[in-house]
């Protein structure tokens, strides 16, 4: 039984505040609460290329904290409501967790309560409930068969909103398809991180580093982020293709016209505006050029036109993955899989605000075929909760920034030990 619920506004990893939820749970009957209870928290990560029907991150508005980003009303929530709801409940009974959250909060996109709020109870619920089990929270979340170990899409180069540079593609993954297990393929990919940089230096380019980590200097072009990846990959002693892939997350609702449906102005690379076929001619250049495995939000959240003659034209070929038009809601994906937008959906669980909703976004991609691509977000926490969420999700790929920042360390290391854990029953492949 849930016991007590506290919350507190921490920071992120771009110095915003965010909620991290405290929950202690106890043994039901008398004198069982205190001897045998468990403390556990949870804290709610938050992106900046967000989709616009995203579930709401409650902020204070006071201009006068945090110019405005405060969520002291969020963490009120979780000390009021929530846990006046919640107290007494089975805290293994998550679906009935999160439905009861979901309908005190009354709104189809929880932005009475908050998402970060809900969030931050759902995930603390998570693991009080893997704890009270005696189990991992991968094998609690998972069951017996969550033993696949995800292939780390690391984001090396970062453009975008995510960086201050001329890149405007906003994120450049590198994805070790040859590796025999999940700690080689990590290890390649931090080699590489580290040939990079001393590239970046021979040539007088900028070694400091984005939101998500990865390098972040002013280039001439997309193309140009691409080659040195190729050749920082081939400098670390690694085929390029066969052992280590790329990925590519061009974020394009950050560069839409608003108005215009289907323009985009890239702000760099040449610049100008350019409508769908123009989009696609770079994207069939890029792909034929490149050994490019998987391509995330080609077109805007609105577009999904572009999306599906993107994923008609190269859905054979890559995983199309759609993020800020899918926003890890099930209503969304199911559309997408009706008119073939794409091949995967990117799952975020602050997009929806429930672990339960997550895992119905994941089931609906698996009905369908699809693959799914678990992510962090460009604001994240030293929370762990990622790595045990995509083992238990079979997810087999995820992303979870670069080779330095702990906040995205943090992940990558917690799936060592998990790697660890599963010893010979663990499987890693890409596909
Ligand atoms: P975000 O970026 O967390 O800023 O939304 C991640 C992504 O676009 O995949
Ligand atoms: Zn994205």
């Amino acid at each position: 039984q849930i016991t007590g619920i506290d919350a507190l506004e921490v920071l992120d990893s771009r110095g915003n505040p965010t909620v991290r939820v405290f929950l202690q749970a106890g043994h039901g009957g008398a004198g069982g609460g205190a001897r045998h209870g468990v403390r556990v928290s949870a804290t709610v990560p938050s992106g900046a290329s967000t989709g616009e029907y995203e579930a709401v991150e409650l902020r204070d508005g006071d201009r006068k904290r945090y110019g405005g980003r405060g969520v002291q009303e969020a963490v009120s929530h979780v000390r009021g409501e929530l846990r006046n709801a919640l107290v007494g409940v089975d805290v293994r009974d998550q679906r009935r967790i999160d439905r009861m959250m979901i309908e005190l909060d009354g709104t189809a996109n929880k932005e009475r309560l908050g998402a970060n709020a809900i969030l931050g109870v759902s995930m603390a619920v998570a693991k009080a409930g893997a704890v009270m089990s005696n189990l991992p929270l991968y094998a609690y979340l998972g069951g017996v068969g969550a033993t696949r170990m995800p292939v780390p899409c690391m984001n090396i180069l970062n453009g975008g909103v995510h960086a201050d540079n001329s890149v405007d593609f906003q994120e450049f993954m590198i994805v070790p398809v040859g590796a025999a297990c999940y700690s080689e393929g990590l290890r390649w990919n931090v080699e590489v991180f580290h040939v990079l940089k001393s590239i970046l230096k021979e040539r007088g380019l900028a070694t400091s580093v984005g939101d998500e980590g990865g390098f972040a200097p002013n280039l001439k072009s997309n193309e140009e982020a691409l080659e040195l990846i190729v050749e920082a990959i081939e400098k670390a002693g690694y085929k390029a293709g066969e052992q280590i892939a790329l990925a590519v997350d061009s974020a394009a609702t950050s560069f839409a016209m608003p108005q215009e449906e289907g323009q985009y102005v890239m702000k760099w690379s040449g610049g100008g505006v350019k409508d769908r076929e123009g989009m696609m001619s770079v994207y069939e250049r890029l792909l034929d050029e490149f050994p490019i495995v998987l391509w995330e939000d080609p077109f805007g959240e609105h577009d999904w036109e572009g999306f599906r003659l993107f994923t008609e034209r190269f859905g054979d070929r890559i995983e199309v993955v759609g993020d800020d038009n899918f926003v890890t809601n099930v209503q969304f994906i199911e559309r997408g899989i009706a008119e073939k937008t794409a091949n995967a959906a990117l799952i975020k669980l602050n997009q929806i605000g429930t672990v339960t909703e997550t895992i119905a976004a994941v089931k609906k991609c698996r009905q369908a075929g699809w693959r799914y691509f678990l992510s962090h977000r460009s604001g994240e926490t030293e929370d762990t909760f990622l790595a045990d969420f995509t083992v238990a999700m079979d997810g087999g790929h995820l992303k979870s920034g670069s080779a330095c920042r702990s906040e995205r360390i943090a992940k990558y290391n917690r799936l060592l030990e998990i790697e660890r854990q599963l010893g010979k029953d663990g499987s890693y492949y890409w596909g």
